[in-house]
């Protein structure tokens, strides 16, 4: 086991990139010939939003906490160099060392420092994570507020809120929100306003150690949520209800290690059926569990693709000709994830009729529309909403990732798309898709990663 800090993957700094296509220093860009049906079978890794979570759960204990099926990217690599440098030992092993599912053994034996730093946290707001955790040990965090992102202000007001709810004091001092317990955390109910993921984590985390109950009201009930809670509970927590709009949590003195395989990524489980959708193709998504992706595999039923469970996962084909466009509407899960919202509108950009598309979660994540209509699609915004009619076939043509997935969306739009697209900016890709090129050029797509 190394016990270095693991290397992050082969991803460039971007640089600005002119629309021709030309290129100014180096610079991470995807090109894709489109037209190419995808056929074959793709492995589905780890959940990226999962597995940070669970590494932030090593805080809790001094003993060692080994995390198996976790994927190889930029985000996990950001999260374990934020643990090292809180005095976690991270050790990595796994195929090649670094990919395939790898394992991470994090052992916590010693706090060396509860600040986590504005340039790690600005590069991965959920560095946010460690807050509840460093004060369910330490009794003391100071995390940089993590500003905005592309995609909205998300702010962690009920983070904070929550901590305070738990007897934390709350203090802002130079962009960093000192965070104390000197008494330590003692169980409150918290009744969350809006649904909020990340909140219901981070409480969740320091709940663990709390004296007494805690009980998190209008919890977010995503899947990596019941992940965190089974391998906290094989840590020695005490939690009931996760998955539910109520978790209740009964502190106990300490938590111990335990080993836990994180859960398949839902989001890149539907990324991928939607590569296969939007390419007329029939790919085969190996691992992948069907029960993650409800509300998408109705969706694609509905727009006339065929999503089946098989033995080693699910299989997702197209029937012959166009696919229909249906409305979509972003949701907490079970409901629609935003996640796929992007991926969603490449598809419906050339499926036959109109399609309605609403995101209800963040308030700035349509960045993908300017540049899918750079290829010919026809997208009006109207408020919350996108209004998207389809076209029989999109343009490729050089165009922007802004965030992670509607980078995504674009290499989707790519892969239908007549000729060539160009996608610059890949870097954001890297956050949380693993060996994806390689991954769509084995079923057929015409695919390769130009680094300048
Ligand atoms: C998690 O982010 C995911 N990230 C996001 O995935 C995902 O889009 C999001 O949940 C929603 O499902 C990880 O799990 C690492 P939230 P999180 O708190 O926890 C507002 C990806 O592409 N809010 O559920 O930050 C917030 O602004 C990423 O993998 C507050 O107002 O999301 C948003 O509008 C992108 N105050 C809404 O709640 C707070 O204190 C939902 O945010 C916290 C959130």
């Amino acid at each position: 086991m190394s016990a270095d800090p693991v290397s992050p993957p082969d991803s460039a700094a971007g640089a600005t990139i002119d629309r021709s296509g030309g290129r100014r220093g180096g610079l991470d860009q995807i090109c894709i010939r489109g037209g190419h049906r995808l056929e074959g079978a793709i492995q589905i890794g780890g959940a990226k939003n999962a597995t940070l979570p669970l590494m932030a759960a090593s805080l809790l204990t001094g003993e060692t906490l080994a995390l198996s099926n976790v994927p190889y990217l930029a985000d996990i690599t950001t999260m374990a160099n934020l643990l090292v440098q809180l005095g976690v030992e991270v050790g990595v092993n796994g195929e090649n060392g670094m990919r395939h599912g790898r394992t991470l053994e994090l052992s916590a034996r010693e706090i060396a420092d509860t600040t986590a730093p504005y340039d790690l946290v600005r590069k991965m707001r959920a560095s946010v994570l460690v807050l509840g955790p460093l004060l369910a040990r330490c009794g003391e965090a100071r995390v940089s507020q993590p500003g905005g992102c592309a995609i909205g202000t998300r702010p962690i007001d009920l983070h904070l809120e929550g901590m305070k709810r738990l007897g934390a004091e709350i203090a802002l001092e130079d962009g960093y929100i000192h965070a104390t317990a000197p008494k330590g955390l003692v169980g409150a109910e918290i009744v969350f306003p809006t649904v909020s993921v990340g909140a219901t984590e981070d409480l969740m985390l320091a709940a663990t150690l709390a004296k007494g109950e805690t009980r998190l009201v209008n919890a977010a009930r995503e899947p990596e949520i019941v992940d965190l809670a089974k391998c906290l509970s094989a840590m020695g927590a005490e939690i009931e209800g996760a998955g539910g709009k109520e978790i209740v949590i009964q502190g106990v003195e300490k938590l111990g290690g335990a080993e836990h395989a994180v859960l398949p990524d839902r989001i890149e489980i539907g990324t991928y059926a939607i590569a296969a959708a939007i390419t007329g193709g029939n790919i085969e998504l190996q691992g992948a569990d069907i029960g993650l992706i409800g509300a998408l595999r109705q969706a694609l039923l509905a727009t006339g693709v065929d999503v089946e469970e098989t033995e080693g996962g699910v299989r997702v084909a197209a029937r012959n000709g166009r696919i229909e466009c249906v409305d979509m509407t972003t949701e907490p899960y079970p409901g629609f994830p935003t996640d796929l919202q992007a991926q969603w509108m490449a598809l419906m950009a050339t499926a036959h009729g109109e399609a309605k598309i609403t995101e209800t979660i963040f308030e700035n994540r349509f960045m993908h529309v300017p540049e899918l209509s750079r290829m010919g699609a026809d997208i009006r915004l109207d408020g919350g909403a996108a209004v998207v009619r389809g076209v029989e076939r999109l343009k490729g043509a050089p165009v922007m990732a802004t965030d992670l997935r509607a980078s995504v969306s674009l290499v989707l739009a790519g892969l239908a798309a007549e000729g060539e697209t160009l996608v610059s900016r890949i870097y954001h890709l890297d956050r949380g898709y693993e060996r994806f090129e390689e991954k769509l050029a084995a079923c057929g797509a015409e695919i390769e990663r130009d680094i300048g």
